[in-house]
């Protein structure tokens, strides 16, 4: 991503990603350490970004009071990426430049560090809905945010798409089991991420449905690009190994409908999300921003 408002966002939750972590007790300095590792390993932050900057699109100009949900949105990827990269899911040795967690932890400590840092998510969205006990309409504007995260990561989102992804390994799916998957493990997130800045911003309806929008085709084109770096990435870039879904008889795009089907239907969705925020243009500067990114990456 290269516009200055994302790099400006970027950096906010970068500097504050640990602000928010619980105090820990002494006796548990490793889970701190095993959190902290990932946590502060890189990361392109594209979700809380794009929270933040959906709180920017309804209109507030300083997005500070939403870090604590900006960060607990990275504290749950982040949990994703280190239980994904395990033995028992992935079995991944590199994520974000350096060894996985468990490589450098061991696989309890990575779990419990997943463990922690979902905890440590809704830990700091709740303390901070306490500040509106008093305020009902702020309050149901950060309740109805939280219940997206919520929704959009779990069993009925995220977990669900993990789920088939594992349960799928070693055997090909049909192209509506991949779009399941695919609309889930990632989409989901993504998608939430977005609709949870849109509900605590306070977005009108005409705004809303054009988050939607952006957020549905964003979503399912982000993973696609994702399947598509794997067959065409570097690791130096990807700060992954490239080629692990092959290895593992993965369901991918480019496994299911091949590689360039899968390019034109990144192109296909990076138009219509395009399309979406067209009569917001000079207010969709990130928004467009990560399609572009997201636009040259399909490519070699
Ligand atoms: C990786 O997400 C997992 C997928 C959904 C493909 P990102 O590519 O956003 O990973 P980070 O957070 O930048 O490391
Ligand atoms: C990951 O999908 C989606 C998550 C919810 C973490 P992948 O398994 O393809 O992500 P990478 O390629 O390991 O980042
Ligand atoms: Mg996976
Ligand atoms: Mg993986
Ligand atoms: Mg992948």
């Amino acid at each position: 991503m290269k516009s200055p408002e994302y790099l400006r966002l970027k950096e906010l939750v970068d500097t504050h990603i640990l602000d928010y972590l619980p105090r820990i007790d002494p006796n548990s300095k490793t889970l701190y350490e095993a959190m902290k590792y990932s946590l502060t390993a890189g990361g392109k932050r594209i979700r809380p970004v794009l929270f933040l900057y959906t709180l920017q699109f309804c209109g507030h100009t300083n997005v500070k009071f939403g870090l604590p949900y900006a960060c607990a949105i990275e504290y749950i990827q982040t949990y994703s990426l280190i239980h994904d990269d395990l033995p028992a899911m992935d079995n991944d040795d590199f994520r974000r430049g350096i060894p996985t967690n468990h490589k450098v932890f061991g696989e309890a400590m990575a779990i419990l560090a997943g463990d922690g840092l979902l905890s440590a998510a809704y830990e700091v969205m709740s303390k901070d809905m306490l500040n509106y006990l008093d305020d009902p309409e702020k309050l149901k504007k950060a309740v109805r945010c939280q219940y997206m995260i919520a929704k959009g990561t779990g069993c009925r989102g995220m977990v669900a798409g993990q789920v088939a992804d594992v349960e799928n390994e070693h055997k090909q799916c049909s192209a509506e089991m991949l779009d399941y998957i695919h609309d889930n493990k990632t989409a989901a997130f993504i998608r939430a991420s977005i609709l949870a800045g849109g509900y605590l911003g306070g977005a009108d309806e005409n705004r809303m449905e054009a988050l939607r929008t952006y957020g549905d085709c964003l979503g399912l084109a982000f993973q696609i690009m994702d399947d598509i770096q794997d067959v065409i990435g570097n690791a130096q870039e990807l700060g992954k190994t490239p080629g692990k879904d092959l290895r593992d008889e993965k369901n991918t795009y480019t496994s299911v409908h091949g590689l360039e089907n899968a390019q034109k239907r990144t192109a296909e969705l990076i138009a219509r999300a395009r399309d979406a925020m067209a009569p917001f243009y000079d207010e969709a500067e990130v928004f467009n921003d990560i399609l572009d990114y997201i636009e040259a990456k399909i490519h070699e």
